[in-house]
């Protein structure tokens, strides 16, 4: 959908490469369960989601009995996805939308909300530490913060021959070239999806002023399991990249094509790679 902004056209559309949403719908929900079971939110509370997407998390807290959701994103199509939503839900009255980037919430007033959640939004923010600080800022003495993000910085290729889950030895030129696709749009030493790890998340909820904090770190090395090549070639990671097929379109010529497709489509098919993922869930108790 052209007129959609890039956030909501991925978000909505492109993050999906097979028809089948539900097994992504299914790995999110429990993501959101476990954010919201993190939080601890009570019958009655105000809960802030910043990056609030199409409302995951903010409607999850609504089924939970939230008192008021506030949706936040920077993303005005997501907002009107969740206030319209919101309105087919019969919840408007107990929702507020703002346009607000993470590490600037200046639109919340300060000690508002008594939660603040965020599932996958940190990667996106730069400044990390401002948007802790605004995460403070707006809670309630006593208040929780509850957050997801994955650690991409462990998910990097181990040796130059991997192709993202799959290891293809003598082509390292040819890999190379594909992953600097991705390496533009997503410099490895600045860009903030990779310049942080679960560390990192607990000096900054430190530095902001957060007590009692919690982080649960889950690393998985696997096998990423059988999958169709038209699939594969459809995934688009995230919105600042292309998808996998249009990285190896644009990075090789015809036959380098031919030459790689030959020896990974096999390995996408047959699941054999490895996939190396790491996701932390982080809670905290403002002062
Ligand atoms: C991966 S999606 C997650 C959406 C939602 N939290 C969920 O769990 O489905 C990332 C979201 O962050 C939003 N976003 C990107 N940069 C942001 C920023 N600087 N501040 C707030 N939200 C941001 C995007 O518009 C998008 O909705």
């Amino acid at each position: 959908m052209g007129t959609r902004d890039l956030w909501a056209d991925w978000l909505l559309a492109r993050r999906f490469p097979d028809e089948d949403r539900r097994p992504v719908l299914a790995y999110l929900g429990r993501i959101r369960d476990k954010v919201l079971d993190n939080a601890g939110l009570l019958g009655g509370e105000t809960l802030l989601d910043v990056g609030c997407g199409d409302g995951l998390i903010g409607f999850g807290a609504m089924d939970r009995g939230a008192g008021k959701v506030v949706f936040s994103d920077v993303s005005q199509d997501l907002l009107d996805t969740c206030e319209s939503a919101a309105s087919e839900l019969g919840l408007a009255d107990r929702c507020r939308f703002a346009l607000a980037s993470a590490d600037d919430l200046a639109v919340i007033e300060s000690r508002s909300v008594d939660v603040v959640t965020t599932r996958s939004v940190l990667i996106y923010v730069k400044d990390k530490e401002q948007a802790f600080a605004e995460f403070y800022r707006v809670l309630r003495p006593g208040g929780r913060v509850s957050l997801f993000e994955p650690i991409n910085s462990f998910s990097r290729p181990v040796s130059p021959g991997w192709l993202w889950a799959y290891e293809l030895p003598g082509l390292e030129p040819l890999v190379e070239r594909v992953g600097s696709v991705f390496e533009r749009n997503q410099p490895p030493d600045s860009d903030p999806m990779l310049d942080f790890d679960e560390r990192d998340l607990v000096r900054l909820a430190e530095q902001a002023g957060f007590g009692e904090i919690q982080l649960q770190l889950t690393i998985e090395v696997k096998s990423p399991g059988p999958r169709s090549w038209e699939s594969f070639l459809r995934t688009v990671p995230n919105p600042k990249v292309p998808s996998l097929g249009d990285a190896i379109e644009e990075a090789l010529e015809p036959h380098e094509r031919e030459e790689l497709i030959g020896r990974l489509r096999p390995l996408v098919e047959q699941g054999r790679g490895r996939v190396r993922s790491a996701v932390a869930y982080l809670s905290a108790t403002s002062g």
